[in-house]
């Protein structure tokens, strides 16, 4: 065993008791953290979450939450944090729409790994700034699980990827250490904590989303238009798929606005829109992934509704490249 593992099985032993982590949980937190402050990047994810509402349980008022909107986020997501977060859970949460600030900064960008590090740069900036303005708080809290630790390379395990949240937040802004209450968990574990804690299921059971959001699937420059066709595009294909039971077939489901334009025809007159591709895959560890089979019905329909619903785009195509060669996000 390594230090990773021995750490996991003190934390978590043979098989995860929810209610009794839950609780070892709560009070690690209080024994941690006393009675100072814990900042926590939420992003919506599942992880996240759970550790905001961890967090809340043990140190309520104590816990300050922000969420940035960085203008990439999915339909009404914004709107479903505050909702659970704020309203049901009474969490001290912060929402900042940077929206403009983003598509600003993101401005005549098309490189791929450019818009990457122009909005993960952006982040930190506006996460810094936001930290500031609530004066001293001596904790950052963090939503890392034990895959994250284990694709880092750390505790002894051979390095996978350099995994995109390990790392992410500037930890050189004076806080005093971290806080990571799910960090020995795999992901169906955190799910299970925060069924227990009472989130959502629709939360709970969420796909993984990227840290850049839409704006690896929004090729080429990244505006409001673009963004806005491929939230109401994604929109209605995520809907079909939980209202056809095909959620469950795959781990990962969304719609990609390729940048092309074609000419289509609606009410008769000609159009001139965005191509809109669609994917679904199926993988246990996101290393490797299959295209989901859906039913060319399915697929028909979605395609149909897509480019007869949403203005600005006209015609659909199915992404079934599995990764290898293809990753599973476009950029
Ligand atoms: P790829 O596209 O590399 O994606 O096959 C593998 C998994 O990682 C997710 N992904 C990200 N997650 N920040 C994240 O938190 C990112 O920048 C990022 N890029 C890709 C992707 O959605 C898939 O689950």
């Amino acid at each position: 065993m390594n230090q990773a593992e021995k750490e996991r099985a003190a934390k978590v032993g043979k098989k995860l008791n929810v209610k009794a982590y839950i609780k070892a949980e709560i009070e690690a937190i209080r024994a941690q953290v006393g009675d100072k402050k814990v900042l926590l990047a939420m992003s919506g994810g599942v992880d996240s979450s759970v550790c905001a509402v961890l967090l809340h349980k043990a140190i309520g008022k104590n816990l300050t939450c922000v969420f940035v909107d960085h203008g990439c986020m999915r339909l009404n997501e914004a709107k479903e944090v505050k909702k659970v977060f704020k309203g049901k859970f009474g969490i001290n949460l912060i929402q900042i729409d940077a929206e403009k600030r983003f598509l600003d900064k993101a401005k005549g960008i098309t490189d791929p790994e450019l818009k990457r590090k122009c909005i993960g740069g952006e982040f930190i900036r506006v996460f810094e700034e936001e930290a500031k303005k609530l004066g001293r708080i001596e904790f950052l809290g963090q939503g890392t699980i034990y895959p994250d630790i284990i694709e880092s390379g750390v505790g002894g395990h051979k390095a996978v990827k350099a995994h995109h949240n390990v790392g992410g937040l500037p930890k050189d802004i004076g806080f005093e250490g971290l806080v990571e209450p799910v960090k020995y968990l795999y992901k169906d574990e955190v799910r299970k904590v925060g069924t227990a804690l009472g989130i959502p299921d629709f939360m709970v059971q969420r796909q993984p989303f990227p840290g850049p959001g839409l704006a690896v699937r929004c090729l080429g420059e990244l505006t409001k238009e673009k963004l806005d066709i491929l939230r109401q595009a994604d929109f209605i294909f995520r809907d079909e798929m939980h209202k056809a039971g095909l959620d469950k077939k795959a781990q990962q489901f969304f719609a990609i606005n390729t940048n092309v334009k074609s000419v289509g025809v609606k009410n008769g007159a000609r159009t001139f829109g965005y191509v809109i591709a669609i994917r679904a895959i199926s993988t246990s560890q996101f290393v490797k992934a299959g295209v989901v089979p859906l039913p060319f019905a399915f697929v028909t329909k979605v395609a149909e509704k897509i480019a007869t619903k949403v203005k600005g785009a006209n015609r659909v195509v199915w992404d079934i490249t599995p990764k290898p060669p293809a990753t599973i996000e476009w950029e």
